[in-house]
């Protein structure tokens, strides 16, 4: 609209200014021609007066000068007319003008001396006339008096008032005749061919062949050949990309350990110019409004999944599409809702997905975390599944598969959803684009069958997964229950030898994939040893055995029973009273939900109770720091960590206890894990505990602590070999090769 203004707003400027300046010209013009006529008409009338005049001064006959007077009165336009003597006194005049004085017609001596006849325009009243005054005279030239006529100019405005409201009207009807023509003209000329243009681009892009037919194809001229070079750079990147991918397939045969750029070539060779797309609820980068200086800033939500999968993007490049949950996160966007990400080194695409209040109340804290989280987590907390919720669920799943369709391109594009937000989403989008790969992740602990059985929605749930092509859990346990659940509750074909699901011709592979780290919690922490210190003096750690723990809240981390082992260790070896502390690293999480809330409660009680019990002096054995910390943030606290405690009460694999590993690059760390987490099957060389057993919990606790530095080195020698070969690049890079082994198999 703004272009359009811009076009023709000076061409209307220009036709108004040229047409003003025409009707003033016209006006002007009309107005001489009027005045003229009067001037000429008062003469005519005056100079036929004159003669009755000359008899009616010379012969003093006032009566006849009355009737001359009056008869002038039913003369159309004209005002009226009045006879003076020789010395300019007031003979007759006619009745309409009779409060004209003399005293207001200075002009009258002036004509008796000059015995000149005179005509201008005066004011009578608040009326404008045109006063033609004529002398009169004897035969010897001497003044007999004067005949004076008076005309109603009113006319003259009139038509000229009525002249410039043709014009006018003749102005407006021009400026929208010429904007109507511009507007279609411009639509025809430019906006047409360029959305014409747009549209065959993006059928280029999503690889479409027909694209020659589309007319801008045909189009000659400056668009046609516009198109033709576009199409070139279209087809040069295509071709481009296929070479790198050629170049890629090489490298991925060669490279031993998985790093971002085997990945990356991988990603190439297997799916060439198709870019990952990837779903999941919580995205990547989120932009809130700080509470302290009003102003907006980017954070990393504490999510094992964005843990995971950003360095995956940021290898690979392409588009992450999740909820856009910060306060701030509008005013980033573009016009499509996507910004390109890491903000200050931007790698690939986040698009965000609106969620209105009531949606991501029922969709994210009803169905999926009060319903799916404690289904799926055994932890004791009973799921509610509220119809309601269901519905929010089914709604955003739609919208989030219609977010995701808008960018797929027509030939098999790789989708890669994430978690339990979306289990509906692979029938979704499987619907309208039946050549999509798709992988479903699932991040969390599977129940068994006799658990699921008690989620009302359980079929629908099932049908919606089961038309991803690949399944992963991140241990086999889990996929052994997803099995076993399509096994009772579908009429399916579950083959044990292939460990896949056959349903209607559609064949579901499901697979454990252990999902992993990068290196970035060990890098750079070497530069950072102020801030170790600093954090050292601030908590008076110096000569203390600090453990650390970085967690959401959640009541599957296992927080409470962390404290009360914390309890439970200093009474039964009260030897590290004021030697021990626990820093608690604590991202406040799904706050709306009741239990969430509580819970928040009941870790401060539990706090405020150990801490209450066992400090002295300065000391207190609980270091509680309720907030939101960033990956950067955290690092100094593993660094100056010598134990780091992971309870989690069933966790389907936990990022915390790999990150620890990795950054504890010094090799004098130990890490106490839950033997309820995914990662206690690969991090055997942890001190595995049952968190439910205070005691055992306790003397995990003193065993570490005691842990001799040469054990230690061992453990965590193992621990960082495992974690190192089984990155995140070798996960992303398992599943890809899976999926394209399947799909060819
Ligand atoms: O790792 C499991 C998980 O549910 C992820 O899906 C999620 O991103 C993370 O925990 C954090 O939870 P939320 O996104 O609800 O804050």
């Amino acid at each position: 609209m703004r272009r359009i203004l811009l076009f023709i707003l000076p061409i209307l400027i220009i036709v108004a200014l040229v047409f003003t300046i025409f009707g003033i010209v016209q006006v002007n013009f009309e107005e001489g021609r009027l005045m003229d006529d009067l001037q000429r008409k008062a003469k005519t009338v005056a100079e036929s007066a004159e003669l009755s005049a000359r008899y009616i001064l010379t012969n003093n006959d006032l009566r006849l000068a009355n009737r001359l007077v009056e008869s002038f009165q039913k003369r159309e336009r004209l005002q009226g007319c009045v006879i003076y003597d020789k010395d300019g006194n007031v003979l007759s005049i006619t009745e309409r003008i009779s409060g004209w004085s003399k005293e207001d017609k200075p002009y009258l001596k002036e004509i008796l001396n000059t015995k000149n006849p005179r005509g201008a325009l005066e004011k009578f009243k608040e009326y404008s006339i045109y006063s033609y005054v004529l002398p009169v005279l004897d035969d010897g030239k001497n003044v007999l008096g004067m005949v004076e006529v008076v005309y109603d100019t009113s006319y003259v405005f009139n038509t000229l008032t009525e002249l410039w409201r043709h014009i006018s009207i003749a102005l407006i009807i021009l400026v929208v005749s010429i904007t109507l023509i511009m507007v279609l003209l411009q639509r025809r000329i430019f906006i047409l061919p360029v959305l014409q243009l747009t549209e065959w681009f993006q059928h280029f892009q999503r690889g479409e062949t027909d694209v020659h037919h589309h007319p801008i194809a045909k189009e000659k001229g400056a668009f046609g050949k516009l198109a033709s070079e576009v199409e070139q750079i279209a087809l040069s990147l295509r071709i481009a990309r296929k070479t790198i991918s050629d170049e890629a397939q090489v490298r991925v045969q060669k490279e031993e350990l998985w790093t971002e750029t085997k990945l990356k070539d991988l990603v190439l060779a297997k799916m060439g110019e198709n870019a990952l797309y990837v779903v999941s609820n919580r995205e990547p980068y989120m932009h809130v409004i700080e509470d302290t200086t009003g102003k907006a800033r980017c954070i990393k939500p504490a999510s094992g999944v964005v843990t995971a999968i950003d360095p995956i993007l940021r290898a690979c490049g392409g588009t992450w599409i999740a909820h856009g949950s910060g306060n701030a996160d509008r005013k980033f966007v573009n016009s499509k809702n996507k910004l390109a990400v890491p903000p200050d080194d931007n790698r690939y695409i986040l698009k965000r997905v609106w969620l209105t209040k009531s949606e991501e109340e029922g969709y994210y804290y009803g169905f999926s975390n009060e319903g799916l989280w404690p289904l799926c987590h055994i932890t004791h907390t009973r799921p509610i599944f509220r119809e309601h919720d269901w519905q929010m669920y089914r709604k955003v799943n739609q919208k989030f598969a219609d977010a995701i369709l808008e960018e797929l391109p027509a030939k098999n594009p790789f989708v890669f959803i994430q978690d339990y937000h979306f289990t509906l989403l692979p029938k979704m989008i499987k619907e309208k684009q039946p050549n999509a790969t798709i992988a479903l992740f699932w991040h969390i602990p599977w129940p068994n069958p006799e658990i699921f059985a008690t989620c009302p929605y359980q079929k629908e749930i099932l049908d919606g997964m089961l038309d991803s092509d690949l399944i992963g859990f991140h241990v086999q346990f889990h996929c052994n229950n997803f099995l076993d659940t399509a096994n009772r509750f579908l009429e399916s074909r579950v083959d044990t030898e292939k460990f896949s699901i056959v349903r209607a011709g559609q064949e579901t592979f499901v697979r454990a994939f252990p999902i992993s780290v990068d290196s970035y919690m060990g890098e750079g922490i070497e530069r950072r040893s102020a801030e170790i210190e600093e954090l050292s003096k601030e908590f008076e750690l110096d000569g203390k055995i600090v453990a650390v723990g970085v967690e959401r809240i959640d009541y599957t981390k296992g927080l409470v029973e962390r404290m009360y082992a914390v309890d439970r260790f200093l009474e039964k070896y009260p030897q590290y009273r004021g030697k021990f502390v626990l820093i608690q690293l604590a991202a406040p999480s799904r706050i709306h939900i009741k239990r969430y809330h509580d819970l928040m409660g009941e870790i401060e009680e539990a706090v405020e109770k150990v801490n209450w019990k066992h400090s002295d002096g300065n000391w207190k054995p609980i270091i509680y720091l309720k907030k939101h910390f960033s990956p950067e943030e955290i690092k100094p606290y593993y660094a100056l960590a010598n134990i780091c405690v992971v309870s989690a009460l069933h966790d389907g694999m936990n990022l915390v206890a790999k990150e620890y590993v990795i950054s504890n690059k010094k090799l004098d760390g130990v890490l106490i894990l839950s033997r309820f987490t995914g990662a206690a099957r690969e991090l055997t060389d942890a001190v595995q505990i049952n968190p439910y057993s205070v005691e055992e919990f306790a003397d995990a606790i003193k065993s570490a602590v005691e842990m001799p530095l040469e054990e230690r080195k061992r453990r965590m020698e193992n621990m960082r070999k495992i974690v190192t070969e089984n990155n995140i690049y070798r996960w992303a890079g398992n599943i890809i090769t899976e999926l394209t082994a399947l799909k060819k198999s």
